[in-house]
C-alpha cells in the first residue's frame, strides 16, 4: 500500500514536472563531465537570489549577465545578492584542490583559466572557478542549459547535477575579414558575443587587404583615409564585369574604435589578435605610398579578389620604416600578446627582378639552398626584423604558414592553412602551431553540397559534419610534437560576404561544431549526439535574431 502511495505521488510528480521548464545540460560544446541525476530536481523560483561577490567587478557583471539570460529565456526574475546564505545561485572562486597522490598537471593558462565546475543539489546551484574566466564559462554553460520557455510563475527546475568542464585546447580562434568587405563594430560585436556563447577566447581580425586598408595609423593619415577606398567591385567571381560603385569611404576601424573591440572582447575573456597582412596583400598601402613597391607603380587599391604580383619592396629602407610606424601603433592600440604578420601569398616575381631587392639579398649574403630560394629568404630577413622589433614590445608573431618557405624565425608561431603539412612541419621544428587547415577551417566555403540554394561563395564544401570531424593533433606527429599545436581556428574571408546577415549564415552553425572540437577531448566526441543537440542552438539563434544556415550536411 506505502509503496502504491509512493509511486502514484511519484507519478503525480513527473506529470507536474514535465509541465515546468527544465534545464537541459546537454548543451554545445559539451562538457567533460556531466553526472545528472534526472530524479531530483531544483527549483529555481522568482526571485531568488544570485550572489556573487560583490567587491569584484568582473564577478558582478558575470552574475549580472546571468540574471539577464535567465529572464530573456525563461522570463523569471531573479535578485543580485552579496549574501551567499540567500541565495540559490552562487558564484565563487576558490583554487581546485589537489587530488591526494596526483601531482598538479601544468596546464596552459587558456586551459586551466576556462576550468570550472557547477554543482546542482538541494541546496541550489553553484557555480565554482579559480578565476572570473572559469565563472564566465560556467555562466554561459547554464545560460545555454535554460529552458526557452516562459516559466508562468512555476519557477525553473534543474536537475541534480556535477558538471566539470575544461577545454581541450589553450588556443580556440576565430577569425573575420573586416578588409575584403567592412562590418560595423556593432557587427563585430556581435561575432564576439557569439564567439563568448561558444567559449572561444581568440578572435583573430583581419584589417588590412589588396582590397582595402582598414586600420587607423595616426602617423600615416592617408593610410586609412585613401586605402579604404576601391574605385569598384568585381561582380561574381572575377567575371571581369564591376559594379562601378566605389566601396569604402570611411569605412575603416579608428583606434578609438579598435579599443572599443578590445575592451568588449576582454570583457567576455576573448584576446584580439590584428592581423596587419605583409608583405603580400598590401595594394591598398602601395596605392597610397607607391614608393614602397618594387616598380613604383601606381597602384589602385584592388576591385577584384586573388594573389596580387605587386606586394612590399623588400630592399627598400622605407619598406621596413613603415612596417614599424604601422606595427608601433597597432601595438599601442591592441595589447594581445600575439600579433599576427599575414605572410601569405607573396609572389616573388618582382624581387626577383628589382635591384633594390637583389641588392638586399647580397648585403644579406643570401645563397640559394635546396629547400629556400633567396626571395623565401628575403621574406624570412623582414619576418626576422619584425620580430625583434614585436619581441621588444612583449609580443610574439603568428604568420601564414608561407612563413616556413625561407625558414622561419627563432620564435614564430606558424598558422597552418594550406593544409596541415606547414603545422606538421612547424611542430616538428619545436614551433608553436594554430591548426586552420582549408579543407576543415574555412567557413567561406559552401557548406551544402547543393549550391544553387546558397549564396554566391568562394567555392569548395565544407558542412558542419565536416568541421566537427576535424582532429587538430595530426596523427603524424608524436605527442611530444602534438604538444606544439596550440588550438585550432575557423576563418571567414570575405570576398563573397558583404552583409552581417551572410557574416552568421556562414559562421553557423559550423561555429558550434568548431567550438566542440576546441573544447571536448575526441574519444566523447559524437556527431549524432551533437545533432540532437543542435536543434537548441538554432532556438537560441532565432531568439537572439541572428542568421543561420538550415541546411545542416
Ligand atoms: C589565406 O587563406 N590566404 C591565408
Ligand atoms: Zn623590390
Amino acid at each position: 500500500m506505502k509503496n502504491l502511495v509512493v509511486t502514484a505521488l511519484l507519478l503525480l510528480c513527473a506529470t507536474y514536472v514535465s509541465a515546468q521548464p527544465k534545464a537541459d545540460y546537454r548543451i554545445i560544446p559539451l562538457p567533460q563531465s556531466v553526472r545528472t541525476d534526472t530524479t531530483r530536481c531544483f527549483t529555481l523560483a522568482v526571485g531568488a537570489g544570485i550572489s556573487y561577490d560583490a567587491g569584484d567587478p568582473e564577478t558582478s557583471r558575470i552574475a549580472q549577465w546571468l540574471k539577464q539570460y535567465v529572464e530573456e529565456s525563461t522570463g523569471l526574475t531573479l535578485a543580485l545578492t552579496p549574501d551567499s546564505k540567500q541565495a540559490a545561485i552562487s558564484l565563487t572562486k576558490q583554487q581546485p584542490k589537489a587530488k591526494k597522490g596526483q601531482p598538479q598537471v601544468q596546464l596552459d593558462e587558456g586551459i586551466i583559466n576556462s576550468a570550472y565546475t557547477i554543482t546542482v543539489g538541494k541546496k541550489g546551484i553553484q557555480l565554482t572557478a579559480a578565476c572570473n574566466e572559469g565563472l564566465f564559462r560556467a555562466m554561459q554553460t547554464l545560460r545555454k542549459s535554460l529552458p526557452l520557455q516562459q516559466t508562468a510563475g512555476q519557477g525553473i527546475l534543474f536537475p541534480y547535477t556535477s558538471i566539470a568542464d575544461q577545454p581541450r585546447f589553450a588556443y580556440r580562434g576565430v577569425h573575420l575579414d573586416c578588409a575584403r568587405h567592412y562590418f560595423t563594430i556593432e557587427t563585430v560585436k556581435t561575432y564576439i558575443d557569439l564567439m563568448a556563447l561558444h567559449g572561444c577566447n581568440q578572435f583573430h581580425w583581419h584589417i588590412t587587404e589588396d582590397q582595402g586598408w582598414r586600420f587607423e595609423v595616426k602617423a600615416l593619415p592617408d593610410l586609412a583615409k585613401k586605402g579604404s577606398i576601391r574605385k569598384q567591385t568585381v561582380l561574381g567571381r572575377n567575371t571581369g564585369i564591376y559594379d562601378g560603385q566605389p566601396y569604402g569611404e570611411g569605412l575603416y576601424y579608428t583606434q578609438e574604435q579598435c579599443r572599443e573591440i578590445v575592451n568588449y572582447a576582454a570583457q567576455r575573456y576573448i584576446n584580439v589578435i590584428p592581423e596587419i597582412d605583409l608583405p603580400g596583400h598590401m595594394l591598398s598601402a602601395l596605392h597610397v605610398y607607391p614608393n614602397l613597391g618594387c616598380t613604383g607603380g601606381p597602384y589602385e587599391v584592388w576591385p577584384h579578389w586573388g594573389v596580387s604580383a605587386d606586394v612590399l619592396c623588400a630592399g627598400n629602407p622605407e619598406t621596413m620604416q613603415f612596417i614599424k610606424t604601422v606595427l608601433g601603433e597597432l601595438c599601442d592600440v591592441f595589447p594581445s600578446k600575439y600579433v599576427h604578420i599575414g605572410g601569405d601569398e607573396c609572389p616573388k616575381s618582382r624581387w626577383q627582378n628589382c635591384t633594390k631587392c637583389q641588392a638586399k639579398a647580397r648585403e644579406l649574403g643570401l645563397v640559394a639552398t635546396p629547400e629556400h630560394s633567396i626571395e623565401n629568404q628575403l621574406q624570412t630577413y623582414i619576418n626576422r626584423e619584425v620580430e625583434q622589433f614585436l619581441a621588444e614590445r612583449g609580443r610574439d608573431i603568428i604568420g601564414w604558414d608561407e612563413t616556413l618557405d625561407g625558414g622561419l624565425t627563432p620564435n614564430a608561431i606558424v598558422m597552418s592553412w594550406r593544409g596541415t603539412e606547414g603545422g606538421i612541419a612547424a611542430a616538428r621544428q619545436k614551433h608553436r602551431v594554430i591548426m586552420s587547415p582549408n579543407s576543415y577551417c574555412y567557413i567561406d566555403y559552401y557548406q551544402q553540397k547543393d549550391q544553387w540554394g546558397a549564396p554566391l561563395g568562394i567555392g569548395g564544401y565544407l558542412p558542419v559534419s565536416k568541421v566537427y570531424s576535424y582532429e587538430p593533433l595530426a596523427e603524424e606527429l608524436t605527442t611530444e610534437e602534438q604538444s606544439y599545436i596550440l588550438g585550432p581556428q575557423v576563418n571567414l574571408w570575405t570576398e563573397y560576404v558583404a552583409f552581417p546577415q551572410h557574416v552568421f549564415y556562414m559562421l553557423l552553425p559550423r561555429l558550434d561544431a568548431i567550438s566542440e572540437v576546441q573544447w571536448t577531448q575526441a574519444d566523447k566526441k559524437d556527431l549524432d549526439d551533437f545533432r540532437t543537440r543542435l536543434p537548441h542552438m538554432l532556438q537560441m539563434y532565432d531568439r537572439m535574431g541572428v542568421n543561420y544556415c538550415h541546411t545542416i550536411e
